[in-house]
Order: C-alpha cells, then structure tokens, then sequence
C-alpha cells in the first residue's frame, strides 16, 4: 500500500490545536494544585501514543516531577482493537514504590491495556497512583476503570494525531482528527 499523506485518510478535525492546547493548560493548572505538596511525583507516559501530551503537559506543571516511560501492548485481536490479552514491552526504570505516580495516556478505549497497567504497578506499592487520559472512549468501556483526569471524552470513531497513531504514521499531527471509514477499509 502506497502511504498518502495525512489528508487522505482524515474525515474531519475532531479537536484543534487550540482547543488541545487549552484543555492540556488547564489539566496542568489543575494538577499542580492537586499535587502542590508532593513529593516524588512521578508522571508515567504510556508509549508510543501518549507522548506528545506527556511533554506537553509536563511544560504546564509547576511542581518538580520526574519523567518515565513504560510500553504496553495488546494481541490477540487485530491491532485496532485490543484484547483481553496485554503485555509490558518496555518496563520503566524507577523504582515506584512510595511515589506519588500519575500514569498518562493518549486513549482509554475498552480498558484492557490501563486494568492491566494499573495492576502491574499497584503491586509495587507506589504512595499513589492516578490516571490522566488526554481522550476517553466511555462508551467503549469493557474493564471498570476510574480515570482521575480526562481530557475530552470523544465519541466512538478512530481518531489520529497527537500522538495517537494510524499504522505507526501521523503521531507528528498538532490536532486530533477522525480517520475517514472508507480509508480504514481500502488497505
Ligand atoms: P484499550 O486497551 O482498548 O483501552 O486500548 C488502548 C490503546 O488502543 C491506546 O493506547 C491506543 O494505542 C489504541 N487506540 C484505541 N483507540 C484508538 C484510536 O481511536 N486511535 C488510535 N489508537 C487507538
Ligand atoms: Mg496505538
């Protein structure tokens, strides 16, 4: 399949650049106040997707943080859609135990990836741990998840940009677009 660029394949601009940036300084206002008196914060991005909002919203903290980075995947099903099946591909290298740790994600679609990510780092015993996704899928939900920090909750449609990816292309995208149905089906 020959790559076209990213016009092709988008349908329409779901959240601007502006709107994003907006929402990512209020988060960061908000979890500043919220972690004020902190010490050991942690932020964990999630790779690959989550990056962009990670160096984002670290730039709208005002309290000292660390930065790691833990890669988790889902098979079983195809790649758009993940199963009940995760595995850690890259474990991060700080010891979490007794940080305040704040894991930060592109997307929460059905829950599978974050249950099994939240698990995994539950039983290090960090001081705390809470859930930021720059995008929630609610309706997608199959794993009963509480997300501390939403972004926007967006309806059922694939999305790209920002760091969310459409075959591992267009993560470098400043908004959040909805891929065209018919672009997901002519590969
Ligand atoms: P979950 O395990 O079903 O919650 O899937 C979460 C992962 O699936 C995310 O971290 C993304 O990598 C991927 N994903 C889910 N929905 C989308 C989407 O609309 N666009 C791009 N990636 C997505
Ligand atoms: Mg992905």
């Amino acid at each position: 399949m020959k790559v076209q660029t990213y016009e092709h394949y988008l349908d329409e601009i779901l959240i601007d650049e502006d709107r994003l940036q907006a929402r990512i300084a209020e988060l960061g206002k908000q979890l500043s106040e919220d972690y004020a008196d902190c010490p050991d914060l942690l932020l964990l991005c999630i790779l690959k997707g989550g990056v962009m909002f990670l160096t984002d919203l670290s730039r709208h903290l005002d309290v000292p943080h660390m930065i790691d980075f833990m890669a988790a995947s889902s098979y079983g099903v195809g790649a758009r859609h993940s199963s009940g099946s995760v595995r850690i591909d890259m474990d991060l290298q700080t010891d979490v135990r007794g940080k305040h740790v704040l894991v930060v994600e592109d997307i929460i679609d059905s829950g599978h990836t974050l249950g099994f990510v939240l698990k995994t780092l539950r039983n290090r015993e960090p001081a705390s741990l809470k859930l930021c996704a720059l995008l929630n899928k609610q309706s997608r939900r199959e794993i009963e998840l509480e997300v501390d920090y939403i972004g926007f909750d967006i309806e059922n449609k694939f999305v790209f940009g920002y760091g969310l990816d459409l075959d591992e292309r267009f993560r470098n995208l400043p908004f959040v677009g909805v891929v065209r149905p018919d672009a997901l089906l002519d590969e």
